[in-house]
């Protein structure tokens, strides 16, 4: 990929260059995973927001919209973004390990990953968050070396590109499944890392 100059641009010279990046990778055939697609899917929210969330890879509906977290774990996302007043427009800028959808929504390959990373890296270097939210077990896997479960590593902040402070956070799809809210149950969890988030931006 070409050199492309991150670091001290103005607001609109990124929105041009993610924009270029975008019709770029919508033209992608890097990995298998072009062959069942509708629509890449790149990215939602704000450019020049303080909080980047990565998520899995796109399902059904963001296949079908070009658009991250629109599903079913999308909406729950919103909601529970909602509940802790964290603006999925302006808070955050929302994108995937990978920007195609694997069949059958299975776990993208590390082969697929790597193919799709460039994209992933760029993404990071322009947007300059001061904080990545690590959604679910493939984001985790992809920014950090650990092994660990993410129950046993949501909630703590590691060190991420660019002096950003990475949070792993439990994926949607999981608290689908998952729906006490008492204390300590995931979704109870989850509230108690979106608070915590929540100081960012508030700082
Ligand atoms: N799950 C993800 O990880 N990403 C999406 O964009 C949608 C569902
Ligand atoms: Fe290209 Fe990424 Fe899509 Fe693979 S998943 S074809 S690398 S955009």
């Amino acid at each position: 990929m070409i050199e492309i100059k991150t670091e001290n641009i103005s607001f609109d010279e990124k929105v041009k260059i993610l924009d270029q990046l975008k019709e770029v990778c919508s033209q992608c055939t890097a990995c298998k995973l072009h062959e069942g697609r509708n629509n890449t899917v790149w990215s939602d929210g704000n450019p020049n927001a303080k909080i980047m969330l990565i998520g899995e890879a796109p399902g059904h509906n963001e296949d079908m919209r070009g658009v991250p977290f629109v599903g079913r774990a999308g909406q729950l996302l919103d909601k529970f973004l909602e509940e802790h007043d964290i603006s999925r427009k302006y808070d955050l800028y929302i994108c995937n390990t990978v920007k195609c959808r694997p069949p059958e929504n299975r776990v993208p390959k590390p082969e697929e990953k790597d193919s799709c990373r460039k994209y992933l890296d760029t993404q990071i270097s322009l947007i300059r968050p001061k904080v990545i939210l690590l959604c679910g077990s493939t984001a985790v896997q992809s920014m950090m070396e650990t092994k660990l479960p993410i129950s046993k590593i949501r909630g703590q902040w590691f060190d991420g590109p660019f002096g950003a402070k990475m949070m792993p956070i439990f994926h949607p799809s999981y608290l689908l499944r998952n729906h006490s809210l008492e204390e300590g149950s995931p979704r109870w969890l989850m509230g108690k890392d979106l608070e915590e988030i929540k100081k960012v931006i508030n700082k």
